[in-house]
């Protein structure tokens, strides 16, 4: 495994054996996720003109008029900017490896949307190919032949994967794998981990305790007590909790759900042998094992995690990529657990848009530019370029940071290091992140609005879009 693991935590990775543990400071709230709702940083800067040429007029202006019409003036939390402070861009337009925002700034964008864009944005083949589908109809609301296209390839790439079904969003695809595994094993509890993100349905809006054995509760208001009382949870990276909770609930735990390279709390990669624990910890007590790989399916390999780790989970959820852009999730296991869902079998799960032939269609041209040779490795050498640089950057400017990188993912934290949890992940300065934002913002680089998410390459980005972040990370990193 550690070959498979090399391009991992270019920072930590050779202290993995000396790291400390430091304590997990108690209840912690999962509100710093990107998706969730993010602690408010206070910005001394003015929102505009702090750099000559940049303004960020239109955007004010917009975001001003939206905040009156959407809660916070977003669709989603992390876009409000809440966790780094300052004004949002409002985007007007993608390509490739670039975006421009409504006051004309142009930026290298290290978020693609989340993830799906790992192929450049607004890839000409897939505008093609989705302007063709989009000739005969939009949606049809019953069978047609691109689901089985993106399921036939979906099944040859994912190891675990038999059977699927598309939903229209890693939440959907995180709830009804959930329901899956319980009504598979007869079984109510889960375990998730600590800074792992899986939607926002209700039983994995759970706070994260540093016990043993905690018992969910309720995250966010709205969460019935009842609806999380079943999910156990355990830091990430931490066996011991993991069996503890196994021998406390025997025969009453249905699944472990993880994002197997972790991208909501920052990028937090497993311990060596951890995944390859969880497998067999599951197999020997009867329990379902769950990749959750919205995130780092199709990403980390063809194959996503469970390819590029060499361990293949019961079932696994995927999003983002499979959509290429426009709104799809998934989920899949072995034929026997999949034949369980409805109308196969009893275990009931719908959707008016799932298998939207504009999603399929995107889905499919997506994945077959992925499929080409050299893909993983491509975004292997940027990645590797851009963190590399990045750390070496900070390092020099005086700065404690440590990060990693596999594939197209990537992240880095204002700490020393090593991270290996979501305790880990809170000694970054988020302060300093704030202010390493916005200065980056202004030179024309977007990254994630917050520490605690991971960041993303894609095909499109070039070795000359990395010297530029580098460059302009070394003259920002002097002034923070
Ligand atoms: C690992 C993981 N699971 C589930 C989700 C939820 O997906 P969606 O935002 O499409 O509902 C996300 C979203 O970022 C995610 O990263």
């Amino acid at each position: 495994m550690a070959a498979a693991i090399s391009g991992v935590g270019l920072s930590w990775q050779s202290k993995l054996s000396q790291r400390r543990r430091p304590s997990h400071p108690s209840p912690r709230s999962t509100s710093h996720r990107g998706h969730g709702v993010s602690p408010q940083i206070k910005m001394t800067v003015s929102v505009e003109k702090t750099k000559k040429n940049f303004t960020l007029q239109k955007s004010e202006e917009i975001f001003k008029a939206a905040k009156d019409l959407m809660p916070g003036g977003v669709n989603s939390p992390v876009r409000a900017f809440n966790s780094v402070g300052g004004q949002p861009i409002v985007i007007d337009s993608v390509k490739g490896s670039h975006m421009w925002d409504v006051d004309g700034n142009e930026y290298i964008d290290y978020v693609g949307s989340w993830g799906p864009a790992i192929i450049g944005h607004a890839d000409d083949k897939v505008l093609a190919a989705l302007a063709d589908t989009m000739k005969k109809g939009t949606s049809f609301g019953a069978p047609c032949i691109l689901e089985n296209k993106l399921a036939e390839m979906v099944i040859s790439a994912v190891p675990s994967i038999e059977m699927v079904r598309f939903v229209n969003s890693g939440t959907e695809a995180c709830m009804g794998v959930l329901r899956l595994a319980r009504a598979f094993t007869g079984r109510q509890k889960i375990i998730k981990f600590e800074g792992c993100y899986h939607g926002h349905a209700d039983p994995f809006l759970v706070k994260a305790g540093s016990g043993v054995a905690t018992l969910g509760l309720p995250d966010s208001p709205g969460v019935p007590k009842a609806a999380t009382f079943d999910t156990l949870t355990s830091p990430l990276n931490d066996l011991s909790t993991v069996e503890n909770l196994f021998e406390t609930h025997k025969g009453e735990i249905a699944a472990l759900i993880l994002e197997p390279v972790v991208g909501n709390s920052g990028f937090i990669p497993p311990t060596p042998d951890f995944l390859n624990s969880l497998r067999r910890i599951t197999k020997e007590n009867g329990a379902l094992l769950i990749f959750d790989e919205v995130m780092t399916g199709f990403r980390l390999a063809y194959g996503g995690a469970q390819e590029y780790f060499g361990i293949t989970p019961d079932l696994t959820t995927l999003g983002k990529i499979i959509g290429g852009g426009l709104p799809v999730g998934a989920y899949g296991g072995r034929r026997e657990i999949m034949e369980m869902v409805a109308p196969a079998g009893p275990m009931y799960q719908a959707g008016t848009l799932s298998g939207n032939p504009l999603a399929m269609t995107a889905g499919i041209h997506t994945l077959e530019r992925l499929k080409e040779p050299g893909s993983y490795e491509y975004l292997s050498k940027i990645t590797a370029e851009l963190i590399q640089g990045i750390l070496e950057a900070g390092k020099s400017a005086g700065h404690e940071m440590c990060g990693g990188y596999i594939s197209g993912m990537f992240g880095f934290f204002f700490t020393e290091g090593p991270v290996y949890s979501f305790g880990d992940a809170k000694m970054s300065d988020t302060a300093k992140f704030a202010r390493f934002h916005r200065g980056m913002l202004e030179e024309g680089v977007y990254f994630a609005p917050s520490q605690f998410e991971a960041g993303f390459t894609s095909l499109a980005h070039t070795s000359e879009d990395i010297q530029r972040t580098i460059a302009a990370a070394e003259k920002v990193f002097r002034q923070i």
